[in-house]
């Protein structure tokens, strides 16, 4: 018990134990906003894999990939060979991403757009957010074939089937669905190098239809290169775990990427917890 009422878990009140406000706010499975699934994330994946943090930085990969089966060089490859852990990690993101999905669709208006589809959409829950507040917009999650399983239950248990759908595919070997308005980038931008993320705009660039855009969202790092604070923590994960290459880049380094890329029109806008989008048009001549 001293370690949970050190950390303020519990208070010790008259010799009994109650939650303190934050672990009844956010440790208890039937509040809304608990945490229980990002706790389950940390600790059947990312610990034992944070112990080879320092052995990564030495090598420059992602080491910590050898607690997980399989020889693919990436963590979501390697999910794949274990159900379980791959519901654990989905749950995860859709946990994280929550509040950031509410904020995308509060701020940045997608009434233009038809379809869409979210490469590496997970389990389609920025989808099923987005299309509930537009209900003529048809979208796509495309992603792996077992998330792809995971995506369309959701989708069904959403009852969103006749909009949503869930196609297999990597992203960097096989095509996008075509004839997208807007193919999304959530949270996927930080998991890849500049050179691979430059890769994915220059495809998404050519397979777009002319007047079709791309945009990413995810957090930025601030372009004076000193925060924030969560940007820099994700640099341990991604590079001993994730894909070995990723980070949180600047603002200014991804605009760069959409103008190398060839795209016009592109914009910004700030969103809150650090979150932001970018996106750009392909023109139509
Ligand atoms: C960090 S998660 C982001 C999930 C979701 N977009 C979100 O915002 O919470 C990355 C997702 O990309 C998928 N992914 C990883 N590599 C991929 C690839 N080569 N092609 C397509 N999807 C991929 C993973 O399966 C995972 O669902």
């Amino acid at each position: 018990m001293l370690p949970l009422t050190v950390n303020g878990l519990l208070v010790l009140d008259d010799g009994k134990y109650t939650n303190s406000r934050v672990s009844a706010a956010y440790l208890c499975s039937s509040q809304p906003r608990n945490i229980l699934n990002v706790v389950k994330w940390q600790h059947f994946i990312n610990y034992k894999a944070m112990f080879h943090l320092y052995d990564s930085i030495v090598a420059n990969k992602n080491l910590g990939l050898k607690e997980f089966s399989g020889n693919e060089p990436t963590l979501y490859q390697r999910l794949s060979h274990d159900k379980n852990l791959e519901a654990i990690f989905q749950l995860a993101m859709q946990d994280i991403s929550r509040q950031a999905q509410v904020d995308l669709v509060e701020n940045v208006d997608f009434s233009n757009i038809k379809y869409l589809v979210d490469v590496g959409g997970g389990n389609a829950s920025n989808i099923i957010t987005i299309a509930k507040k537009y209900p003529s917009l048809r979208a796509t999650v495309f992603d792996s074939e077992s998330v792809c399983k995971i995506a369309r239950e959701n989708i069904q248990k959403n009852g969103l089937g006749d909009r949503l759908t869930a196609v297999a595919g990597d992203c960097f070997s096989n095509s996008f669905p075509i004839n997208t308005d807007c193919l999304l980038f959530c949270h996927f931008f930080t998991i890849w190098s500049k050179n691979k993320d430059l890769e994915l705009l220059t495809k998404a660039y050519k397979e777009l239809k002319p007047g079709g855009r791309a945009m990413i969202f995810n957090m930025m790092q601030n372009n004076s290169k000193d925060g924030p604070l969560l940007a820099a923590m994700g640099s341990p994960y991604f590079l001993t775990l994730a894909t070995g290459t990723g980070m949180l880049y600047t603002w200014q380094e991804y605009i760069e990427l959409f103008e190398k890329a060839g795209f016009t029109e592109i914009k910004f806008q700030k969103l809150p917890m650090d979150h932001g989008v970018i996106w750009g048009i392909k023109s139509e001549d």
